[in-house]
């Protein structure tokens, strides 16, 4: 056995040594040694800690491998938010952008820096004194959750940077798992029978937030570093650019792609470049980001709500591919609207796999002359449901069948009826069975029954359990359990899920309803006003029409609807199971209300309501509103144009809400 100083002496040499041969394969992408020689070097350094367990350090390169599983992850503060990015569709959106920094700095006295926006999953790396102490994924920008021992076996993540490293400092960047290696893992997942990863950022995501370290050792995944956070106790660049290069540098992994420009033309050159490589390029992106290089002048320009004024995501178009139309199908709607669907030759395309678009009505489909057989050009934008641009009418053989709506029902054979102003089809029956089905499955989504999917939703309505919406709170425990696949635990889950939804709001209630052309805005506004069920139904066409934007067609839909006895059998039987129909007086509310001890300020104009009716609102729940941003303000909302209190909230370090969050905060939005 070596003696305890030489094995110490050689196990730092290992370390290096490995480390240098790291940096040149995972970072720099240029090997010195073999893989065979590589690993030798790897065996013995592992042979001499296991030799000399009290030599063994965290930051050893042995120790990637990952550590024992979680049961579940801690939280992370982040010292600064992690904000987003706003989004350019155009060449126009990118020069409103370019115009309105223009604007404020009076000329283009800056330089750009352009990046590849890459698709994977935001993560902040805190290193102090030389070594990655913690990894945190960006969560709700202010607090992430802690993935450190995941992010320790991603191999170009230094876990320990030169000793001249600023002594505490954070970077940001993107873990992304590369085109191959994501097919690599789904051809693996494949064999092994477990279910596909639908694109690579999900693959890269689910890899990190992983319970178990050593599961996301196996994953390549890789990362690029496009941020400095802060750096505490040594001065560093004032650029974007030389911030880079220096973090480079420091062995960190920076996308060479990166390019510096002097003009928006060369931003605008750069977009075009990197969309016509895109198909070529090792991983997946759906645009470019474009960030002014200056530090102190990104600072001057500062932020709206989330989003910094001196950055911008400029997209690529939507993705397309071709692929053959196999067939339409038809998918009866809650409301007994036939809707047809493309059913496709799968095609990789936007970053998943599409195997079925949706094609809207008959006429969207005669329109674009879309025929069964016919070779489609397929299109995917972001998150969105692929679409079917149209033929490709070169490919057509003479054996594409155009389309035509059924005349009957496809799930329950009753007659298809296409009403007048209309451009869909519907099916006669109120008693079909596919649209008793959609109705449920609205009904537990709009309700927030999370135990409870569209899955369990159509096996319970397979097995005769639930026959309408209502009939879900009056499922027993010996029914669950008398379920494939459903053990006490999970049994527990659903039941509890269940009676916790009984005290939605009754915006969610009006919604979960089903009432034709009530959608979730027009049911929390008639929340706001009725403030229960009962009124509401027993509201007249008239009063109803008073109301801004109800107008006839929703106020008869409205009135219709509660005129049915299978509806109001639906209300009695939910009013008979406890689901809450009104809405409590909010000063009735169990332990307080809701915002008591809290302080707004809001700063900017507001899209929804004025500021004193806001700080109205905020009042009747119990907070209370300042006009100044101090030490106590609990919380800073934004609206357009705020002025100098998001400064001063920023570096305060107060909450910050969007109108969206403040909205959800008061009950307002869903
Ligand atoms: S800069 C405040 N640069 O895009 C600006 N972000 O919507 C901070 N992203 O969650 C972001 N590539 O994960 C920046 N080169 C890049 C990026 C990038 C991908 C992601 C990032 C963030 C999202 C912003």
């Amino acid at each position: 056995m070596a003696d305890k100083t030489e094995a110490k002496q050689e196990i730092e040499r290992l370390r290096s040594l490995i480390n240098y041969h790291n940096h040149r394969y995972y970072v720099l992408d240029s090997p010195e040694i073999s893989d065979a020689e590589y690993d030798a070097l790897m065996r013995r350094l592992q042979e001499l800690e296991a030799e000399h367990p009290e030599l063994l350090t965290p930051d050893s390169p042995t120790q990637r491998v990952g550590a024992a599983p979680l049961e579940e992850f801690g939280t992370i503060e982040h010292r600064y938010p992690l904000l987003s990015l706003a989004n350019a569709f155009s060449k126009e959106e990118l020069l409103a952008w370019y115009k309105r920094i223009i604007n404020i700095r009076g000329k283009q006295d800056f330089d750009f820096v352009c990046e590849i926006k890459m698709d994977g999953l935001a993560v902040s790396l805190t290193y102090v004194d030389g070594k990655l102490v913690t990894g945190a994924t960006r969560g709700d920008g202010y607090k992430g959750e802690d993935v450190t021992q995941n992010l320790r076996t991603v191999k170009s993540i230094p876990l320990s940077v030169p000793r001249d490293a600023p002594p505490r400092f954070e970077v940001r960047g993107e873990v992304f798992l590369p085109k191959a290696g994501f097919k690599k893992l789904n051809e693996e997942r494949a064999r092994e029978g477990l279910p596909l990863f639908v694109n690579p950022r999900n693959a890269a995501a689910g890899s990190v937030r992983q319970l178990d370290p050593r599961v996301t050792a196996q994953r390549p995944l890789d990362i690029y570093i496009y941020q400095l956070g802060y750096a505490e106790g040594k001065p560093v660049p004032d650029t974007h650019w030389e911030r880079m290069e220096y973090l480079k540098s420091l062995g960190f992994k920076i996308n060479p792609r990166n390019r510096r420009c002097k003009t928006i033309d060369e931003v605008e050159a750069y977009h075009r470049e990197v969309e016509e490589e895109r198909p070529r390029l090792p991983y997946e992106t759906d645009g470019i980001v474009a960030k002014v290089d200056s530090i102190p002048i990104q600072e001057s320009l500062g932020y709206v709500a989330r989003e910094p004024r001196w950055a911008i995501a400029y997209k690529f178009k939507a993705e397309q591919a071709t692929t053959i139309l196999k067939d339409i199908g038809i998918n009866v709607g809650r409301t007994g609207s036939l809707n047809p669907y493309a059913i496709l030759e799968p095609v990789f395309v936007g970053g998943v796999t599409v195997s079925q678009a949706a094609l809207h009505n008959e006429d969207d489909i005669r329109r674009k002359d879309i025929r069964i057989g016919d070779t489609v050009v397929v299109q995917r934008a972001g998150d969105v449901i692929p679409e079917i641009v149209g033929p490709v009418v070169s490919k057509r053989t003479g054996a594409e069948k155009v389309f035509s709506m059924p005349s009957h029902c496809p799930a329950c054979g009753a007659e298809v009826v296409r009403l007048e102003g209309e451009a869909m089809h519907r099916c006669t029956n109120a008693a079909c069975p596919a649209q008793a089905l959609e109705k449920i499955k609205h009904f537990v989504a709009a309700m927030e029954i999370d135990g409870v999917g569209e899955k369990l939703s159509t096996v319970f309505f397979e097995k005769g359990l639930v026959k309408d919406a209502a009939d879900v709170y009056y499922l027993t425990r010996e029914q669950l359990l008398g379920l494939e696949r459903m053990g006490e635990k999970s049994t527990d889950k659903v039941l509890k899920s269940i009676e916790g939804s009984k005290v939605r709001p009754l915006a969610n209630v009006l919604f979960a309803l089903g009432i034709p052309n009530v959608g979730s805005e027009t049911a929390t506004l008639l929340a706001s006003r009725y403030s229960s069920l009962d009124k509401l139904a027993a509201a007249t066409e008239e009063e109803l029409q008073g109301i801004p934007t109800i107008g006839p067609k929703i106020s008869e839909s409205i009135t219709a609807f509660f005129r049915q006895d299978g509806n109001r059998n639906i209300i009695e039987k939910l009013r008979k199971a406890g689901v809450k129909l009104e809405e409590e007086p909010r000063e009735k509310r169990p332990g307080g209300l809701p915002l008591e001890g809290k302080e707004f300020v809001i700063t900017g104009k507001l899209a929804s309501s004025t500021r004193s009716e806001a700080e109205a609102k905020v009042k009747a729940l119990g907070g209370t509103a300042g006009s100044s941003v101090t030490k106590r303000t609990s919380y800073l909302v934004v609206g357009e144009d705020p002025g100098s209190k998001l400064d001063k909230a920023r570096n305060l370090g107060i909450p910050i809400l969007t109108e969206e969050e403040f909205l959800k905060m008061i009950g307002e939005a869903s």
